[in-house]
């Protein structure tokens, strides 16, 4: 059974989705860059041990990930999965777990990378937005996509209910987009997805739109 390090920064709704999703996977920990993450309890709460590697208490970005990747490397892992994990990543660490590092991103990419995303799409007057599940590369947010889910954006949204309709797909989608890996229906190689699954992601989710 693969093993999975899930690596977060916050609330961890994305990570209690991934434990309650019943995956053929084993969860061997759970790493956060902040001792004050909710996630910590939640996963403590289901018996999965965990870390932290505070930030602050490195001087550079390479020092942390030092430490974050000595950390990691001490469970194992076949995959690691970024939830809500809100620290930038050095090259070096990238590339270190290239084809096993992935991410949920709450935007269709290309189309808003970075922060804010709800707003931006708010702003750019879309009427479709969604999720991407994508292998991480050097460049933020801009690695080979592996599964995405959409959302129709209504006139009287604000950031806040449609931040709320794209995370009830984040939640889905991740579990099965991890479901996939462990699976091995999916893998990256040449910086391109290479899959047996044949059609879009989201057909596969429950959505009620
Ligand atoms: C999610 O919207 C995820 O897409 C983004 O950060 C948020 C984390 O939420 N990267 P949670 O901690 O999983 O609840």
């Amino acid at each position: 059974m693969k093993r999975i390090v899930i690596l977060i920064s916050g609330r961890g709704s994305n990570m209690q989705a991934i434990l309650d999703a019943g995956l053929p996977v084993e969860i061997a920990a759970v790493i956060s860059n902040k001792p004050e993450a909710g996630g910590l309890d939640i996963a403590a709460r289901h018996g999965i041990p965990t870390e932290v590697v505070y930030h602050k208490k490195y001087t550079d970005r390479d020092d942390f990930d030092t430490a974050l990747a000595t950390k990691i490397d001490e469970y194992a892992p076949d995959l690691v999965v970024l939830a809500g994990f809100m620290r930038i990543l050095t090259a070096g660490f990238v590339n270190r777990y290239m084809g096993k590092l992935i991410n949920i991103h709450p935007a269709l990419l290309p189309a808003f990378p970075g922060l804010d995303t709800h707003q931006k799409a708010l702003l750019g007057g879309v009427r479709i937005h969604g999720c991407t599940v994508h292998f991480v590369t050097p460049q933020v947010d801009h690695g080979p996509i592996i599964a995405q889910a959409a959302v129709p954006v209504f006139s009287d949204d604000t950031d806040e209910t449609l931040a709320a309709r794209v995370l009830q797909q984040e939640h889905l989608l991740y579990p099965q987009a991890i479901r996939w890996l462990a699976e091995g229906k999916l893998r990256l190689e040449d910086n391109k997805v290479v899959s047996t699954i044949h059609q879009a992601s989201s057909s596969e989710l429950k959505s009620p739109w």
